[in-house]
């Protein structure tokens, strides 16, 4: 794992929005996973950006969705659908082959799995995953105590992702499973980004930089990740030991 330091949310942005071109350009049929959120909202819009100005062809990567709300349909505008599709998707017209979510409305959520597994083992796996990090350590729906050797699974979500969630949705919701890539997926990705900003994150980041290596602590994984990098502002890197 490494750790990059940036002045503010801006230039982390930025570079991680550099990281999906570069990538692309390389590798036009490239595989990456993102989670939704407020984290990665500029990343998103500096990649759609930077995509159109230097036009960019996407037409062949594949993008798979890291996690969604189990039963919030994806017309919810607090779902994690909504999001991709507003941030990503229509804007670059992506093609629906082109996109794998998941289906949170699904009658059997565990075909749902099985068939998010298939489709990241079909494609050779994943070459770019971009997370971010919740207020109890969790990565996607990768909740604390889940295991590290998890595929796509379903989970009940623990009360302060619950809690905290509310803070996507116009309407109060009704949150209490998520489905969501394993931490399995993470640690066979060829390449990892947990990105984080703002004072708020600072001591979920020093945990996961400083802290235990523990499925209590599920970001703490990204220790373990040869190409694994922590991209920080220096707010959320406010509480760390080591800044070097
Ligand atoms: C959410 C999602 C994660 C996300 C995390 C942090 O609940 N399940 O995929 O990365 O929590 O969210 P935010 O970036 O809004 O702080």
């Amino acid at each position: 794992m490494q750790v990059k330091i940036y002045k503010d949310n801006q230039s982390l942005s930025e570079a991680a929005a550099n990281e999906i071109i570069d990538l692309v350009k390389k590798k036009p049929n490239a595989v990456v996973c993102m989670a939704s959120g407020d984290t990665p909202r500029l990343t998103c819009k500096l990649f759609v950006e930077k995509t159109k100005k230097e036009m960019v062809d996407l037409a062949h990567m594949t993008f798979i969705g890291l996690d969604e709300w189990v039963g919030i349909p994806p017309e919810n505008d607090g779902s994690c659908h909504y999001f991709f599709q507003n941030e990503i998707f229509k804007p670059l017209h992506l093609s629906l082959s082109q996109i794998h979510l998941f289906d949170a409305k699904a009658v059997n959520l565990e075909e749902e799995c099985k068939k998010m597994d298939k489709i990241t083992f079909e494609k050779g796996g994943i070459d770019l995953m971009i997370v971010g990090i919740g207020m109890n350590g969790h990565i996607g729906f990768n909740e604390p105590g889940v295991s590290f050797e998890n595929y796509a699974h379903v989970i009940d979500l623990d009360e302060t992702t619950v809690t905290v969630g509310q803070k996507y949705f116009k309407i109060p919701a009704t949150l209490q499973k998520g489905i969501t890539l394993g931490l399995k997926h993470l640690q066979e990705s060829k390449k990892v980004l947990l990105l984080a900003n703002g004072t708020k994150k600072a001591g979920m980041v020093k945990k996961t930089i400083e802290g235990e290596i523990t499925n209590a602590f599920p970001a703490s994984i990204m220790q373990m990740h040869p190409r694994g990098f922590v991209m920080i502002d220096e707010e959320a890197a406010g509480l760390l030991e080591n800044k070097n």
